[in-house]
């Protein structure tokens, strides 16, 4: 049984004229243990997929079984309950309460259940010593630099012991040195056995994950196994196309070289699955729902 199966997963924002389509019919399977990078231009639907996935939000259409579990159209509290427990987040903003110390901070996941305040205390203690912030417990997050920010916030989403772990863009507001911590952090907790799901826009980051998506308008187009430290040639070639162009060009570069997409034949990229032939053009063409 996969840990995470969603089966013709569609998100649409808005009503009538002014509806956007994030996700169109996404299938995907994620085994326990999987580091996966989630790559592609804003707005192709990263995020939606991730807070779908990790219980913030829900599908518009579609089957999502978490453990096996169907969890796509839970009841709020249910579904709020289910994330808790099994979902920790690393957002790009941190997202730690100013106003709560470091270690009040970490221990929050487990304020609804019913642990004492001491093993909560105790199982945050922990989690920062993992993180390498145990001489930083009683700071407030003011106190810390953004790379020892990101460290808490990863604390944070382990120390509950959660199913998946859900990073979307955790190094977009890091500099190069801290984000490489937090990129070594997020690596070693994989190599625990912790399933990983991060979304980055930089290439060069998908040498630590061990399989890489690329996303372009809500749909999944490129679907790879990778062995860990490497990254796929085609990957290889647009950190290359990166270095030497400025920030515009970067995504359109990215992009272009993962539009250059693997023919589905080949035998060495697997799994795109769809249930009918998709134009290779990127351009959305109306759909009619049934
Ligand atoms: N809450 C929302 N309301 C309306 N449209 C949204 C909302 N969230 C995302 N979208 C739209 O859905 C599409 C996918 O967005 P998102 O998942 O944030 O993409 P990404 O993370 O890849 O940049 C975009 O066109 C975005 O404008
Ligand atoms: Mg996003």
């Amino acid at each position: 049984m996969s840990l995470i199966q969603i089966e013709e997963v569609s998100k649409v924002y808005g009503f009538g004229d002014a509806t956007t389509v994030a996700l169109d019919e996404v299938s995907l399977e994620i085994e326990k243990g999987e580091f996966i990078a989630v790559m592609g231009p804003s707005g192709s639907g990263k995020t939606t997929l991730m807070n779908i996935l990790g219980l913030l939000d829900r599908p518009t259409h579609g089957v999502y079984k978490l453990n096996g579990k169907d969890v796509a159209r839970l009841a709020k509290i249910k579904q709020a309950k289910t994330r808790r427990d099994q979902v920790g987040f690393i957002f790009q903003s941190f997202n730690l309460l100013p106003r709560l110390t470091v270690i009040e901070n970490v221990a929050l996941p487990l304020a609804y259940k019913h642990v004492s305040q001491t093993r909560r205390l105790k199982a945050a203690a922990q989690a920062l010593e993992q993180v390498g912030l145990k001489d930083r417990e009683y700071y407030l997050p003011t106190q810390l630099s953004g790379g020892q920010l990101q460290r808490a916030a990863i604390a944070r989403a382990l120390v509950n012991a959660p199913s998946i772990i859900i990073a979307d863009e955790p190094t977009g507001n890091l500099d190069s040195v801290s984000a490489r911590v937090v990129m070594e952090l997020l690596s070693e907790i994989h190599k625990m056995g912790n399933t990983v799901l991060m979304v980055t826009h930089n290439p060069s980051l998908t040498r630590y994950a061990s399989r890489i998506l690329y996303m372009l308008d809500g749909n999944i187009v490129y679907d790879e196994a990778t062995a860990i430290g490497e990254m796929p040639s085609r990957v290889q070639k647009a950190v290359n196309a990166l270095r030497k162009s400025d920030d515009d060009e970067k995504l359109a570069n990215v992009s272009a070289m993962m539009e250059t997409m693997p023919d589905p034949s080949e035998p060495k990229e697997k799994k795109i699955e769809k249930k009918k032939k998709k134009p290779r053009k990127t351009k959305k063409t109306k759909r009619g729902k049934k």
